[in-house]
């Protein structure tokens, strides 16, 4: 395999964000997020598409998934330009999950499993830095720097209610999906409540075998 294919999986704040980070560097594929492409897009005029809201932003702000309509193209377009890839965030739910197998082939199925508790605590201490977009956490990992300590900012969707409803959105609509990679015998569990240098030892000795 040249330029690994490989999908990440796991609930808000499993760190899929963070391990893709790192396979994007290591392994020299595409980090295809739809998270950060929605989030630079929150304000983009959907109201066309006639739905229950008229930007991606009122979905996400709630916790709620944006219309497949609207996901389903950014991904499309993001996998046809690129070779290899890590894909985050996507699919959430069967009907994606099942437009992605339309679309493409993947080498490697990724799943980090962590406890709700865990989630929680991950995503309301999460701080991100405006001008690098850096995630940091409060209690795990600051930085040194204080000016970049001073400007940092929480993610709307990350106050407690939001999170909570996000995990939810999550167990109805994406545990679904894990379980269908399941029972296809492409996921591959990895124990994602370690630090994440642990999690990333398993992470890449998973793709190194794929490969
Ligand atoms: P998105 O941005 O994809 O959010 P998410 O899936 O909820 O994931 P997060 O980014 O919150 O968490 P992560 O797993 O990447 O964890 P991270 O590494 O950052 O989506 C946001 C919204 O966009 C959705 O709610 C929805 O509205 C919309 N959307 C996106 N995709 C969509 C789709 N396909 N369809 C419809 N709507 C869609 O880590 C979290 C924190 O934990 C950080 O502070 C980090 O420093 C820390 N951390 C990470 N790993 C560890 C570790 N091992 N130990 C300790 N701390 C750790």
């Amino acid at each position: 395999m040249s330029e690994p294919k490989i999908l990440i999986l796991g609930a808000p704040g499993a760190g899929k964000g963070t391990q893709s980070d790192r396979i994007a560097e290591t392994f020299d594929v595409e980090h295809v997020t739809t998270g950060d492409a929605l989030r630079a897009n929150k304000e983009m005029d959907i109201g066309y598409l006639d739905l229950k809201y008229d930007t991606p932003g009122e979905y996400m702000d709630r916790g709620e998934l944006v219309p497949d309509e609207v996901v389903n193209e950014i991904v499309k377009t993001a996998l046809d330009d690129a070779d290899g890839y890590v894909l985050d965030g996507y699919p959430r739910n069967l009907d994606q999950a099942e437009y992605l197998d339309e679309i493409t082939d993947l080498d490697v199925v990724l799943y980090l499993e962590v406890s709700e508790e865990e989630l929680l605590q991950r995503l309301t201490g999460r701080r991100v830095d405006p001008e690098t977009g850096e995630n940091y956490h409060v209690e795990f990992d600051m930085p040194d720097d204080e000016d970049v300590r001073e400007r940092l900012v929480q993610r709307e969707d990350d106050t407690e209610d939001v999170a909570r409803e996000r995990i939810r959105v999550y167990e109805d609509n994406t545990a679904p999906v894990v379980e269908r990679y399941e029972e296809s015998g492409e996921l591959v569990r990895i124990d994602g409540e370690r630090p994440p240098d642990g999690v990333w030892e398993d992470v890449r000795a998973t793709i190194e075998e794929a490969s």
